[in-house]
């Protein structure tokens, strides 16, 4: 479990986060949602130790995250920026093989190999596992990054908005890959997202900012409410049933 107690971070005199006390389940898909701005990323980052909080404390398990080690937190945690940069002279096969550095040290092993060659197949980049990051497509791009991710094989994936870019083929794939993850090897997965439906229907629980404070959280049947989407948002949604699965809808 992550476990944000009274967390701030602010840049220069402008506060960003302001005392946020949240609880990420381990073994579920959890979404971090929230109207642009709200805060999602820098939280993210505080998480993965990308950035430095003002107050307040992460735990994992327990553990401060500030004391767990880079390449044990790297062990246990692996992220996928909103705004990917990379060499762009990079192999696609190559980028993914940074994802085993936390295991290997650059030296490859023919377990890490099977890694690697078991996210490119997963990820559906096997005609593309030559190709240089700046050959590909954006979404292409994306899945070369989320398959990083993936090949590091870590409890923790945290993702941010790993739906851009992803054709609805693909971004279901991902969020049904996600889901299997944490229900059938008991993955923690934390993703940001946009699609109130990836949002409410694929995952287990929310955590929604705004304004830099958590407005609500908790499982998505107790917390995904109409009244809580449309006061998020400052826009009208509605909640219908769908298969059994709630279907939220805001484009009347
Ligand atoms: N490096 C920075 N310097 C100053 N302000 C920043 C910086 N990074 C983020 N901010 C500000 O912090 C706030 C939160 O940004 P953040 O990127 O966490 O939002 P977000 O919820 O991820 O939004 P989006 O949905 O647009 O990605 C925004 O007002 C943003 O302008
Ligand atoms: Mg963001």
């Amino acid at each position: 479990m992550i476990q944000v107690t009274n967390l701030s971070c602010g840049i220069a005199s402008s506060p960003i986060l302001k005392g946020i006390a949240a609880s990420i389940p381990a073994g579920r898909v959890t979404a971090l949602i929230g109207p642009n701005g709200a805060g999602k990323s820098t939280l993210l980052k505080l998480i993965a130790q990308q950035l430095t909080a003002n107050s307040g404390s992460i735990t994992l398990d327990g553990v401060e995250v500030s004391e767990i080690g880079a390449r044990k937190l790297a062990q246990k945690m692996a992220v996928v920026a909103q705004h990917l940069t990379v060499a762009s002279r990079v192999r696609v096969q190559d980028l993914i093989g940074f994802g085993r550095w936390p295991h290997s040290q650059g030296r490859l092993t023919a377990e890490d190999r099977a890694a690697i060659d078991d996210a490119i197949a997963r990820f559906g980049l096997s005609a593309l596992r030559q190709r240089f990051l700046d050959e590909l497509s954006g979404g292409q791009r994306q899945r070369a990054f989320i398959a990083m991710a993936f090949a590091q094989d870590t409890d923790w994936l945290l993702l941010d908005e790993p739906l851009n870019n992803l054709d609805l083929h693909h971004a279901r794939n991902l969020m049904s890959r996600l889901r299997s993850l944490a229900e059938d090897r008991g993955k923690s997965i934390v993703i940001v997202v946009h699609d109130l439906n990836y949002a409410i229907s694929w995952s287990d629980h929310v955590v929604a900012l705004k304004d830099g404070q958590v407005a609500f959280q908790g499982p998505v049947a107790e917390t995904a409410t109409a009244a809580n989407l449309t006061d998020l948002y400052e826009t009208p949604v509605a909640i219908t049933q769908s298969d059994g699965r709630p279907f939220a809808q805001y484009h009347r």
